[in-house]
């Protein structure tokens, strides 16, 4: 299963994350891909904050993960762009990250090949000037879920 969803603004992304706040499940992994400045965390802020999340949402850039505990969710969000060595992740206390039955965000999982589960949806983010597209792509029933919310 694959959604494509266009945004123009940031604020728009940011909308767009929040509407994958209610398709969420305990334990999904979702891997979001782009280069810098795609709007991986824009999305992730929305999300976050359409969850009840009020304070500032800052890249996990040198601490690699932040936690939010949510009154619907855990969540773990990820920025892996600073990780040296995939097996750094062992070190960072991924299994219990994965064991807490929270939803796990990972920006640049590239990074951490080999020593990260599958993920139940792959977010690829496009920038062409201040539009970006977003395609979501669903591996599992929990990532199918994430997509029907969005359609
Ligand atoms: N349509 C848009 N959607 C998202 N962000 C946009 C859009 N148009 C402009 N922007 C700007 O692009 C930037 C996106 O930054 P963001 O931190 O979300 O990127 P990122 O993919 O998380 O990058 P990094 O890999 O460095 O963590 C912000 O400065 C935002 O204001
Ligand atoms: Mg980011």
């Amino acid at each position: 299963m694959r959604i494509e969803k266009k945004t123009k603004t940031a604020a728009e992304t940011e909308a767009l994350g929040a509407r994958l706040a209610p398709g969420l499940r305990a334990g999904s992994i979702i891997f979001l891909h782009g280069e810098l400045g795609a709007g991986k965390t824009t999305l992730v802020r929305g999300l976050l904050r359409a969850l009840g999340h009020q304070a500032a949402v800052k890249s996990p850039t040198y601490t690699l993960v932040e936690p939010y505990f949510l009154p619907a969710h855990a969540i773990f969000h990820f920025d892996l762009y600073r990780l040296k060595d995939p097996e750094e992740l062992e070190f960072l206390g991924l299994r219990d990250y994965l064991h807490a039955q929270g939803v796990c965000l990972i920006e640049w999982p590239e990074r951490g090949q080999g020593f990260l589960p599958p993920a139940d949806v792959d977010v690829f983010i496009d920038s062409i000037d201040d539009a970006r597209i977003a395609r979501f792509e669903a591996h599992s029933d929990n990532g199918r879920a994430l997509l029907n919310s969005l359609e």
